[in-house]
């Protein structure tokens, strides 16, 4: 901030103070001592108005913010370039700094903590009740927007309490998919296929795949379908159509799986226009050590005996 705005603030600020505490004494000073029941001499329609001495809390609550004010201004910064002297801030307090003070006493009290189950096997860690809650935590506050409290995903959200992966459920991989992150990229077929081929191909995802009937009313050929899907699919969704997780082409014979929805129309959705799911990376956000016991607590999810989970889940309150 310029001077001349930082000596606009302090006029104004200081002078508001020194004016506010003029008309709090000056008006005390007409007090008549002792005197009560001495009316201004103004009456609306019966109503006289009196002439007594401010409430004696009402003075003392004015003073005191006053008061707070003065003090306030001294220890923060609020008076344009003066940084305040309150103990612990050099150059000033900001939120951040506040904040920032925190976290690094957090991290002192919970860094030894997380770093002794970052050293651990991801199996081994979901199997610490202590690790599960302190994971469950972390994905209340970080995951379950998305993937839902009860971490069974919705609609363009993953489940993550069952067995089919769309990029590996080995520890290790779970733990690379959190930290950084994934991006699915389903190209759209629409305009290579044509109309006829989508239909086509979403009947043979259906039935031949998906081992489920074709709505009575559908103009599709799913054996026409199986022809475009072992042309233009299996490349990314493999020859039977159990996926590549390293590409995070899900597995497509798992209909409940499936996050884009597993009817014919949805099918024919997704395969007319693409889908690109985004999973974002927590490697800056969380760290390595906190996405160490997420992977351990997702992991556990689809893992863990359900005694244990039940035992876990019942401390997370
Ligand atoms: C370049 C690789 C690639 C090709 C080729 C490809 N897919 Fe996909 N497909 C993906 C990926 C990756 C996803 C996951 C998209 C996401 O998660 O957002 C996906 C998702 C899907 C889904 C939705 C799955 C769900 O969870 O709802 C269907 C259905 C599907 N593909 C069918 C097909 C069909 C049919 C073809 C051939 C016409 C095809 N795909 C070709 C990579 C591919
Ligand atoms: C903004 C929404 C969002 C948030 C927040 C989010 N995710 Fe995801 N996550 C996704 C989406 C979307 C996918 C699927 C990506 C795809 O299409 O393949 C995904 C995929 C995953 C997968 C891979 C699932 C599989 O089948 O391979 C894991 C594991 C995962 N998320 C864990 C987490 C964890 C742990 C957190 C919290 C730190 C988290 N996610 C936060 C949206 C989110």
């Amino acid at each position: 901030m310029t001077t001349f705005w930082s000596t606009w603030i302090c006029v104004l600020t200081i002078g508001s103070l020194i004016g506010l505490t003029w008309l709090l004494i000056g008006t005390r000073k007409g007090e008549t001592k002792g005197s009560v029941d001495q009316t201004m001499g103004h009456s609306f329609d019966g109503i006289e108005e009196y002439d007594n001495p401010l409430p004696q809390w009402w003075f003392m609550l004015f003073a005191g913010t006053l008061v707070f004010a003065v003090g306030y201004l001294i220890l923060y910064p609020g008076l344009g370039n003066w940084k305040g002297i309150l103990p612990g801030y050099q150059d000033g307090w900001t939120q951040t700094k506040e904040w920032e003070r925190e976290m690094a006493k957090a991290d002192a009290k919970f860094g030894p903590i997380f770093a002794k189950f970052a050293a651990m096997p991801i199996e081994e860690v979901a199997k610490d009740p202590q690790a599960l809650k302190m994971g469950g935590r972390l994905f209340a506050s970080n995951c379950s927007v998305c993937h839902g409290s009860d971490a069974k995903g919705a609609y363009g959200f993953p489940n993550l309490t069952g067995k089919v992966w769309r990029w590996g459920g080995e520890p290790e991989t779970i733990k690379t998919t959190i930290m950084g992150g994934r991006h699915a990229m389903m190209p759209a077929w629409g305009e290579v296929i044509g109309e006829q081929g989508v239909s086509d191909v979403a009947s043979f995802v259906l039935t031949g795949l998906g081992g489920r009937k074709l709505p009575e009313d559908a103009k599709a050929d799913p054996v026409a379908g199986q022809k475009i899907f072992a042309a233009n699919c299996v490349a990314c969704h493999g020859p039977e159509g159990k996926g590549t997780p390293a590409m995070g082409a899900p597995n497509l014979t798992h209909p409940e799986a499936l996050i884009y929805g597993s009817s014919f129309a949805q099918l024919q959705q997704t395969i007319r226009y693409g889908r690109q799911g985004q999973m974002p990376a927590q490697a800056q956000l969380q760290g390595n050590d906190k996405v160490h016991l997420l992977a351990a607590y997702v992991y556990s999810l689809s893992h863990s005996a359900p005694a244990e989970r039940l035992q876990a889940e019942s401390t997370t309150e």
